[in-house]
């Protein structure tokens, strides 16, 4: 019996008072000396995941990918790991075709690289190849109530887009990425705004975790990126592969004039001597990631000087000139998949250490083996 009693008392951690836990812990968790060693890292560390979904667009690069390689070179600055996910078990939630999912990973995996990810300065793997994971997110669903998971807005959202498809990975998605990020014991989680409702989940996810068993997992907090939101060639909604919306960027350079060509303008600026509005104008705002001139565009633009079939053109062109070093990059990683596959292997064998030492830790704490 004591020896249950003091497992529930954690003297260093105290444990956040649960409903369940009574005042007896309270006291037990005062009286005790520190006993047992912090397992948090000295240093924070970083995770982020993305989904593999086909081929990249501006949106994934404005949204996150840039900000990932921002953290990675501040990684290597100031002495923290950083360590980037592709994650596929997410992807099962909505796409089922196993050859198409396994051509999407190596994509993702050669997309991030050529973008800036570089596996010799943050760790790149594919979730599945890290089952730990899977673990650890059984184990969260049962400090995770159901209420929590139905009100989240993405499966709202996700039960609309797939009325056919309502399966329990839906429901559970946000409980796999609490895992995903704390398996590492990360803190810093680089991400668009539209994963607020997700990350705050993770945060209520590991509090009820730490309340129970002891403070095991640092919360998770945030690293938004410079561009909140970016929209997709429609210039209404966010720029979507499901919604086919996107600018392909590692695409051939006809595919990305193409697709910037078709952008909707400021809807309000119907003659050629119509003056623009550069702040509601899409183009105009991309125009602010490829050139530190984009405010002259924006002038061209009010006075009316330029078009807005110009200040496209001029947008394309500066895409591709942009990503042609990492649309070579894509193109030679795509050529040799199994040095690619390699690469993504040793990300996942060098981070074992650190999901055998968490699920040991947890596994102890909750009374497992
Ligand atoms: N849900 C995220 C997205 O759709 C992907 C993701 C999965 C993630 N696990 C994560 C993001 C962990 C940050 C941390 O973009």
């Amino acid at each position: 019996m004591s020896g249950s009693r003091g497992r529930v008392a954690r003297p260093d951690y105290p444990p956040r008072p649960a409903p369940s836990a009574k005042l007896a812990t309270m006291t037990e968790a005062a009286a005790k000396p520190a006993a047992r060693p912090s397992t948090l890292p000295a240093k924070p560390r970083a995770f982020s995941g993305i989904q593999p979904s086909g081929i990249t667009h501006l949106g994934n690069d404005l949204g996150a990918i840039r900000n990932f390689v921002a953290l990675q070179n501040r990684g290597v600055a100031e002495g923290f790991e950083t360590i980037y996910c592709i994650v596929d078990y997410h992807a099962l939630t909505s796409s089922h075709d196993p050859e198409i999912l396994r051509l999407r990973t190596l994509e993702m995996a050669a997309s991030l690289i050529a973008l800036g990810l570089d596996p010799d300065k943050c760790t790149l793997f594919v979730q599945s190849h890290r089952p730990e994971v899977t673990e650890l997110c059984w184990l969260f669903n049962t400090v995770t109530p159901v209420g929590w998971l139905l009100r989240t807005p993405t499966y709202k959202e996700k039960r609309a887009n797939q009325p056919d498809d309502i399966n329990h990975g839906l429901l559970t998605y946000p409980v796999l990425q609490a895992a995903d990020i704390v398996l590492w014991k990360a803190s810093l989680v680089p991400i668009g705004k539209d994963q607020a409702p997700h990350l705050e989940l993770s945060r209520e996810i590991v509090r009820a975790f730490n309340a129970r068993y002891g403070e095991t997992f640092p919360e998770p907090k945030a690293v938004y990126t410079e561009a909140p939101v970016v929209l997709g060639t429609d210039g209404v909604k966010k720029m979507s592969k499901s919604v086919g919306n996107t600018i392909e960027i590692l695409g051939e350079p006809d595919v990305i004039r193409k697709q910037v060509m078709s952008m909707v303008t400021d809807t309000q600026r119907i003659m050629r001597s119509d003056p623009g509005r550069p702040q509601v104008c899409n183009v105009c705002q991309m125009h602010r990631h490829f050139g530190a001139d984009y405010e002259e565009v924006w002038e061209g633009e009010r006075t009316a000087r330029t078009g807005c079939v110009d200040t496209k053109k001029l947008l394309a062109e500066r895409i591709i000139a942009h990503y042609a070093p990492a649309r070579e990059t894509y193109r030679e990683l795509m050529a040799d998949l199994p040095r690619l596959r390699r690469t993504l292997e040793e990300g996942a064998e060098r981070i074992r250490p650190i999901a055998e030492a968490t699920m040991a830790e947890v596994r102890e704490r909750m009374g497992l083996r």
